[in-house]
C-alpha cells in the first residue's frame, strides 16, 4: 500500500507508478534506512511519543529486519513498495503491527532519504580509501621492484629524456594521494546529519538533533532545514573526486596500451587481465586497460547529469533529486571496479627491461645532457641549444647515436667537446644528475619509495 492514500481516490496508472517507483535502485539503501529509523525511533522516545518499550520493540524488529537482507539486499526487488523507505515501513509493521505505523512521526521520506544517502556516501568514502591505498601499495611494490629499468619518458608522445619505470608507477602514486585527499575533505563537508528537518521546514517535536546526529554517527546536525532537505553537494562532490580519479586511471591505462602495444613492448600484461581476438589468434587484447580508460567517461558524464539536475532547481525538494541515485551508484561501483582492476593489472606485469633500456638509448634523449655539458664549458644556454640541434640532425643524418659520434663529429658543431663527453651521455649519467627533490635520480626515486612506505604503513 501507497504511504500516501489518503488523499487519492484513484489509483496511480501502472505506467505512471513504474515510472516514479525508486525502489529498483533505492533498495541499495536499505542498511542505512533501517540505521536512520533506528535513530528516529529513540529521538521519538525523548519527545513522549514513544515509551521505552516501544522503542525497544522497534529497535529489535528492525536490526531482525537488517539481519534478514543485508547480504542478499537484491531479495527486496522482489517486492512492489515504491521506495526504500515504504519497504522498510512495511516489513516493519508486518513484524510490530499498529507500532511500526508511529516511527514516521515528525519525519518526512525527504528528510529520510537525505541522511540514508548521506550515511550510505560516507560507508563509501572509506571502501573506496580502503581501494585506493590497495592500488598505491601496488604501484610503490612494482616500482620497488623495477628500480633498474630505464625507459624513455615522454612529451608529445615523442621521446624526451630517460626516467624509469619505478619514477612512472610513483607519479601514478602521487595522483592517487591527491584522490585519497579529496575524499578526506568530502567526508568532513558531509559529516553533518539532515534527519529531523521534517519535509521542509523543520520538525515540529522538539528533539535535540545533535543528540541524533551523534546517535547516527555524525559530527553535528545540519544548521538549515531547507537546506538540508534539497542539499545534495556531497554527491556532486564524490562524483566531481570520482572523475578526476577516473582522468588519472585513465591516463595510467593508457600508459599501459602503448608500452604493451607491439611497437613499444615495454611490459607484458598477464593472461589474467588480457583477452584473445575470436578470429585473430595471434592476439593479446588489453581489455581492462581499455575498459578502465572507456569507464572514464560514463563517470564524467554522472557528474554532468548531476550537476545539469540541481541547477536551477528551486526550494526546497523536488523530485527530480530521486535522479541523484541511479548516477551516484553506478559511479563509484565503477570507481571502485576500476581501482581494483588497476591493482590486478600490476599484479604480475612484466617489465621487458632490455626493451625499455634500447628505446631509452634512441630517440636522442641525452640531447639535453649534451646542452648542459655545452654550458658547463662556457657556452650560453641558447646557443648550446643550436649546438646541439645541429649535431642531432648530422647524427640522424648519419643513423647514429649521439654517444656514437666521433669527438672530430663533435668538433664540427663545438669546438669545445672533449672525451669527457661520452661519460655524460651514458643513461646513468642522465638519471642520476636529476638528483634535485622529485627528480629521476635513483636514490631519489629510492626515498620516495621509502617515504611512501612509511606513509601508507606498508609492511
Ligand atoms: N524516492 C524519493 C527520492 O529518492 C524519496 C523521497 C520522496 N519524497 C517525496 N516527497 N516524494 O528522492
Amino acid at each position: 500500500m501507497a504511504l500516501w492514500g489518503g488523499r487519492f481516490t484513484q489509483a496511480a496508472d501502472q505506467r505512471f507508478k513504474n515510472f516514479n517507483d525508486s525502489l529498483r535502485f533505492d533498495y541499495r539503501l536499505a542498511e542505512q534506512d533501517i540505521d536512520g529509523s533506528i535513530g528516529w525511533s529513540k529521538a521519538l522516545v525523548s519527545v513522549g511519543v514513544l515509551t521505552h518499550d516501544e522503542q525497544q520493540q522497534l529497535e529489535q524488529a528492525l536490526n531482525e529486519l537488517k539481519a534478514e537482507v543485508v547480504n542478499h539486499l537484491e531479495v527486496i526487488l522482489q517486492d512492489d513498495a515504491e521506495d526504500i523507505h515504504s519497504w522498510v515501513e512495511s516489513k516493519l509493521i508486518d513484524k510490530v503491527g499498529n507500532l511500526g505505523k508511529k516511527l514516521h512521526t515528525g519525519r518526512s521520506r525527504n528528510d529520510q532519504v537525505a541522511v540514508d544517502i548521506k550515511l550510505w556516501c560516507k560507508q563509501q568514502v572509506t571502501l573506496l580509501q580502503k581501494s585506493i591505498r590497495q592500488l598505491q601499495l601496488k604501484l610503490v611494490e612494482t616500482a620497488e621492484n623495477n628500480q633498474n629499468s630505464v625507459m624513455p619518458g615522454y612529451t608529445h608522445l615523442q621521446r624526451a629524456q630517460p626516467i624509469s619505470f619505478a619514477h612512472w608507477c610513483m607519479a601514478y602514486v602521487e595522483m592517487l594521494d591527491r584522490d585519497y585527499s579529496r575524499l578526506t575533505d568530502a567526508y568532513q563537508r558531509m559529516n553533518s546529519c539532515p534527519l529531523g528537518s521534517g519535509a521542509l521546514a523543520g520538525t515540529a517535536y522538539a528533539i535535540d538533533r545533535e543528540q541524533l546526529a551523534k546517535d547516527l554517527g555524525f559530527a553535528f546536525a545540519t544548521r538549515n532545514s531547507l537546506d538540508s532537505v534539497s542539499d545534495r553537494d556531497h554527491i556532486i562532490e564524490l562524483l566531481a573526486a570520482a572523475s578526476l580519479s577516473m582522468a588519472h586511471l585513465s591516463r595510467f591505462a593508457e600508459d599501459m596500451i602503448i608500452f604493451n602495444s607491439g611497437e613499444a613492448n615495454f611490459v607484458e600484461l598477464s593472461d589474467r587481465v588480457t583477452s584473445g581476438s575470436s578470429l585473430m589468434p595471434q592476439k593479446k587484447n588489453p581489455d581492462a586497460c581499455e575498459l578502465i580508460r572507456g569507464k572514464a567517461g560514463r563517470v564524467m558524464g554522472a557528474l554532468h547529469g548531476m550537476l545539469v539536475t540541481v541547477k536551477g532547481l528551486p526550494l526546497a525538494y523536488n523530485k527530480d533529486m530521486q535522479e541523484d541515485k541511479e548516477g551516484i551508484f553506478d559511479a563509484l561501483d565503477t570507481w571502485h571496479d576500476c581501482l581494483d582492476m588497476a591493482t590486478l593489472v600490476l599484479e604480475d606485469i612484466k617489465v621487458n627491461v632490455e626493451r625499455t633500456r634500447n628505446s631509452a638509448l634512441k630517440g636522442y634523449s641525452n640531447a639535453t645532457e649534451l646542452a648542459d655539458y655545452l654550458v658547463a664549458k662556457g657556452v650560453p644556454f641558447r646557443d648550446s641549444h643550436h649546438i646541439v640541434g645541429e649535431t642531432v640532425v648530422y647524427a640522424i643524418q648519419n643513423g647514429k647515436a649521439l654517444e656514437d659520434l666521433t669527438i672530430p663529429e663533435f668538433r664540427k658543431f663545438s669546438e669545445v667537446v672533449g672525451d669527457d663527453v661520452y661519460e655524460i651521455l651514458s643513461l646513468e649519467s642522465c638519471l642520476t644528475k636529476r638528483c634535485a627533490k622529485g627528480g629521476v635520480s635513483p636514490l631519489r626515486v629510492a626515498e620516495a619509495i621509502a617515504d611512501a612506505k612509511t606513509r601508507y604503513s606498508y609492511p
